[in-house]
């Protein structure tokens, strides 16, 4: 079974991401194919991941009116990605949009997994307040949005680690939850805020992690990714 922890394929191009597979042998990942890759390579290369066996998170973030987001969630469901996601500050009905284009462009496949970003990793308490302009804790407001999204019909949320416990008690174990900013022990926090180790991750109950520079950046990204599934899953 691939691994719930992902790998932010955050590079340029086609060239350098088979270059950075080729140290993975025949191992088969869950890989997230980001706005830089998806804009660069287009659907051609999601065809090859998918041809290798590999598990894609498309994350484009979708954030426009309900009726472009659902057109193009038609366009995005058959892609025959695993996973795509939304920011749920587009409110309630681009959210239930997105779902209705995803069933639509599966047809009678199953649709990829949806979920939304509450609050981007990278945000703090002051960055919500003086430049978001939202006046809540970092903690209601991704609460809110949250339910927001499960109301609509998402499956889950893309969140920090140390919302997942919160979200858990709230909205069930089923909501799922992807959590980024994770940093193995030592290692630089770059530009996220709230970060936790892959332990921690385990610990609070993430679903699944998602994992960029710790891995692409390592000196041995195949031993680097084992170590951190291995701490994740508590082995
Ligand atoms: O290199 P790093 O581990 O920080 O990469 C995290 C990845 O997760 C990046 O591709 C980033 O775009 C993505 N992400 C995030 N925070 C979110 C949603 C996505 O960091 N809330």
């Amino acid at each position: 079974m691939v691994s719930k922890c992902i790998i932010a394929l955050d590079f340029p191009n086609q060239i350098i991401v088979n270059e950075f597979l080729k140290g993975f042998e025949s191992k088969k990942l869950y890989l997230k194919v980001g706005m830089e890759l998806y804009y660069s390579e287009g659907p051609s290369l999601l065809y090859s991941l998918k041809e290798k066996g590999h598990n894609i998170f498309l994350d484009l973030k979708l954030h426009d009116i309900p009726n472009t987001v659902k057109s193009a969630m038609k366009q995005i469901a058959s892609l025959e990605v695993d996973m795509v996601n939304v920011h749920a500050s587009g409110g309630k009905r681009m959210m239930y949009a997105a779902v209705e284009g995803l069933e639509i462009g599966a047809r009678s496949k199953q649709r990829p997994l949806c979920v939304a970003v509450t609050q981007l990793t990278s945000t703090s308490q002051e960055t919500l307040k003086n430049d978001i302009l939202i006046d809540y804790s970092l903690e209601d407001a991704i609460l809110k949005y949250a339910s927001f999204a499960k109301e609509s019909g998402l499956d889950g949320v893309v969140c920090s680690a140390l919302e997942v416990p919160f979200l858990n008690k709230q909205l069930g174990l089923d909501f799922i939850t992807v959590t980024p900013g994770i940093r193995t022990a030592n290692s630089d926090v770059n530009d996220q805020v709230r970060v936790v180790s892959p332990g921690e991750a385990k610990v609070l109950g993430s679903t699944y992690i998602v994992v960029g520079r710790n891995i692409t950046h390592a000196k041995y990204p195949l031993l680097t990714y084992e170590n951190i599934v291995k701490e994740w899953q508590g082995i």
